[in-house]
Parts: C-alpha cells; structure tokens; sequence
C-alpha cells in the first residue's frame, strides 16, 4: 500500500514537473547578438540596466551544459574570445515573463559568436563548428523537461562586404532555418529575425532586403534600424540593446499567442 502510493506520488510529481518544463529560447548570430553594450577598451563596465537584471524564472545553459540563474553578460562562456558585455537576451526574457507570467520559466540558450572579425552566414552552415555547437546545445537543453519555444537570429553584417555573400544571403539563411528547424524535429520552431542597420561593407541594402522580404512560416523579423550604436560605431550600446529586446520579445509573444496546436501553417 505503502509503496503504491510513493509511486503515485512519484508519478506526479515528474509529471508535473515535466508540464512545468523551461520555455527555451535559442539566441543565434554574431557579435550583437552575443552583445557588447557597456564595453570599451575590452572590459565591461559591469553596468545592468533594470531591464536585464536576473529573476530566478530566467536560466542559461552555459558552455558545460548546466542550467544556472542567467545574468550578463549571457554569451561570456560561449563568444569567449572577446569581451562580452549586455546583449538583448535578457532584457527579452524579462519582457516575456511579464508580458505573458503564465509561460513559466525560461531557458536561454546562447549560442552567438561573433568573435574579433565577426561571423559569415556561411560559417553557420550545417556541418560547421558553430551549427554543430548550436544544434548540440539545443539538443542538451531538452534534457530533463523543457521544449524549444523559439530562436532569436542577429547576424548578416559579416555578409556585406562581398557582394557575392551579399546576394547569397537569403538563400543561405533559408537553408539555416530549414536545417535546423529539421535536424532539431521542430519543423515549425518559431523564429524571430533582427534586420541589421548597418554593416562592415557596402552591401548593407542588400542584406536587408533579404532579411525583411524574408517569408518562411513563423519567421518574424524586427528591424535594428535607427537604433544607437557604441563609440567604436560597430556594436549596438546597452539602450539598444534593451530597446531591441523588447521588440524581439513583442514579435515573439505575437507568435506564441497566435499559435494553435492544429493549424500550424499561418505565415507571419
Ligand atoms: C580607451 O583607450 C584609449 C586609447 O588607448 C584611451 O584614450 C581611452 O581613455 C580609454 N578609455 C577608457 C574608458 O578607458
Ligand atoms: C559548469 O559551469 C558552471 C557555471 O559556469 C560552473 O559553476 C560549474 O562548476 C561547471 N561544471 C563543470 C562540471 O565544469
Ligand atoms: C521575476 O519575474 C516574475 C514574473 O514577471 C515577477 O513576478 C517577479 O517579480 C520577478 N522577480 C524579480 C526579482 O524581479
Ligand atoms: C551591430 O549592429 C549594428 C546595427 O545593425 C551594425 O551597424 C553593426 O555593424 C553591427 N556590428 C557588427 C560587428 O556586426
């Protein structure tokens, strides 16, 4: 008697922490993505703006695959060849949480390099280092409850410099959603897409067009235009960044509320 009940008890209790499994959010890209607001000279002023602090529903699943309470800078174990500052993944999962309390907890799993010269599109392709990274971290971050709620996408300035990467890019960033959205069994995994402002290279224009004509089922995009960019003119500052966390969290509410488990097909 004893016994039987222990097992149900058990029972319960995995499954009701298996239904209260982490919301996890992948964060994909380059450099501002990853984040640099608040670094100068290579150190971070260790400056957090409210919008970024941590909560205890907000995890990270760092570099060694383990979940720990999630603060700034997100990406310090992954993009670890420079100094990383405040990127937008926090202030988004702040914003979440409090646009929507009843999502539960969620897992951010940071996966940007940027690195010192930045990422190419094509270095995301399937075989690579980073899209085996990212593939496998994602695949970790399942373990013990959870399911892929979203990716967050910021990159494309390394593609405007070549005019040939330039015109390659949507064609390419096509094959990345595909692939991963397969090889990850999510073949409707929602996706929300920044529009860079500027880039290393003349063909800014071209990249953008790519990104914000870009019609794949749950993609969103938001654009980065117009927002501050830091002294060095090459990263997105700390107002930037939680000025885009917000938009990416609003586009991706927009999408997680109109989602419904029969109709899978709505295109943005
Ligand atoms: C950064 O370095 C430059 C040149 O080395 C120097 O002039 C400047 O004062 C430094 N800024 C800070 C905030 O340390
Ligand atoms: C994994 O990383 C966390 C946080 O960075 C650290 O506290 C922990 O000791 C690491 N675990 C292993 C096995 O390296
Ligand atoms: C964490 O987020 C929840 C949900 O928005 C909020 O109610 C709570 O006050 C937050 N905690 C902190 C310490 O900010
Ligand atoms: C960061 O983003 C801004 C705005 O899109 C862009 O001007 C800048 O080139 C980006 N920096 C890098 C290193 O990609």
């Amino acid at each position: 008697m004893l016994a039987f009940l222990c097992l149900v008890l058990h029972l319960v209790s995995a499954y009701g922490s298996a239904s209260k499994g982490k919301n996890i959010i992948i964060l994909a890209g380059q450099s501002n993505m990853s984040g640099r607001g608040g670094v100068q000279n290579n150190t971070w002023d260790g400056v957090v703006p409210l919008q970024s602090k941590p909560n205890r529903s907000i995890l990270r699943l760092t570099a060694n695959l383990t979940w720990v309470e999630a603060h700034e800078p997100l990406h310090k174990d992954i993009d670890f060849q420079v100094t990383c500052g405040v990127g937008p993944g926090m202030v988004f999962a702040n914003r979440v949480l409090q646009r929507d309390p009843s999502l539960g907890p969620l897992g951010l799993v940071p996966c940007a390099v940027g690195g010192p010269i930045g990422t190419k599109i094509s270095e995301w392709g399937r075989g690579t280092f980073l899209y085996k990274q990212l593939v496998r971290r994602a695949k970790a971050s399942r373990v013990g409850g959870g399911s892929i709620r979203g990716l967050l996408w910021y990159q494309g300035e390394s593609d405007t410099v070549s005019e040939m990467d330039a015109k390659m890019y949507k064609r390419r960033l096509l094959n990345l959603f595909n692939n991963l959205r397969s090889d990850l069994g999510s073949p409707s995994l929602p996706i929300v897409l920044v529009a860079i402002a500027s880039g290393n290279g003349p063909y800014v224009e071209t990249v953008r067009k790519a990104q914000l004509g870009f019609k794949l089922q749950k993609v969103r995009c938001v654009d980065a235009k117009g927002l501050p960019l830091l002294k060095d003119k090459r990263h997105l500052s700390t107002p930037a960044q939680v000025r885009l966390g917000r938009m990416l969290a609003d586009a991706f509410l927009v999408q997680e509320h109109s989602a419904s488990p029969s109709k899978d097909t709505s295109s943005p």
